[in-house]
């Protein structure tokens, strides 16, 4: 595995711990925070040094590669909506339609970064 792949999985599981705390606030908001602080830290690294983006868009991998690619992007994708409810709820908001919608869009992100996490593998090289 690695350097990157390990990361990856680091912020995959801080994620899944997060989720399973999202009845405890304090627990939920950093573990999730870091999560998601590391995916997009790791994807500007991916990007500077592998320009990852233009090898994604060139579609010459194979077809796990590329649905690696699409799950992961489509979860990158979610956290920015998902950070800016999660944010309003911190911040106070007691409307129920937007804690609803903040757990059915984390709910859909968390599905398509682990199917993007699984798919991961099948870019390890032996
Ligand atoms: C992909 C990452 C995330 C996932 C999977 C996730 C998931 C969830 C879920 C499912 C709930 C609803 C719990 C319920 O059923 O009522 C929830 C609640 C909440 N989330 Fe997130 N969330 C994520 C990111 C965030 C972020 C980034 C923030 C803050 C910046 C945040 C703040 C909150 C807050 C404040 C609540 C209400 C917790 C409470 O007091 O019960 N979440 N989250």
């Amino acid at each position: 595995m690695t350097l990157q792949m390990l990361i990856a999985t680091c912020a995959w599981l801080l994620l899944v711990l997060g989720y399973c705390q999202r009845y405890q606030r304090s627990r939920h908001v950093p573990l999730v925070l870091a999560g998601i602080g590391t995916d997009l830290a790791l994807v500007l690294y991916l990007q500077i040094t592998r320009g990852a983006v233009q090898k994604a868009l060139a579609f010459d991998m194979t077809l796990l590669n590329q649905l690696h690619v699409g799950f992961s992007t489509a979860a990158l994708l979610l956290y920015f909506p998902i950070l800016y409810l999660g944010f309003r709820l911190v911040r106070g908001d007691k409307s129920a339609a937007l804690r609803i919608t903040h757990a059915r869009l984390a709910r859909v992100c968390l599905g398509l970064r682990t199917a993007g996490f699984i798919l991961m593998f099948s870019m390890w090289k032996h």
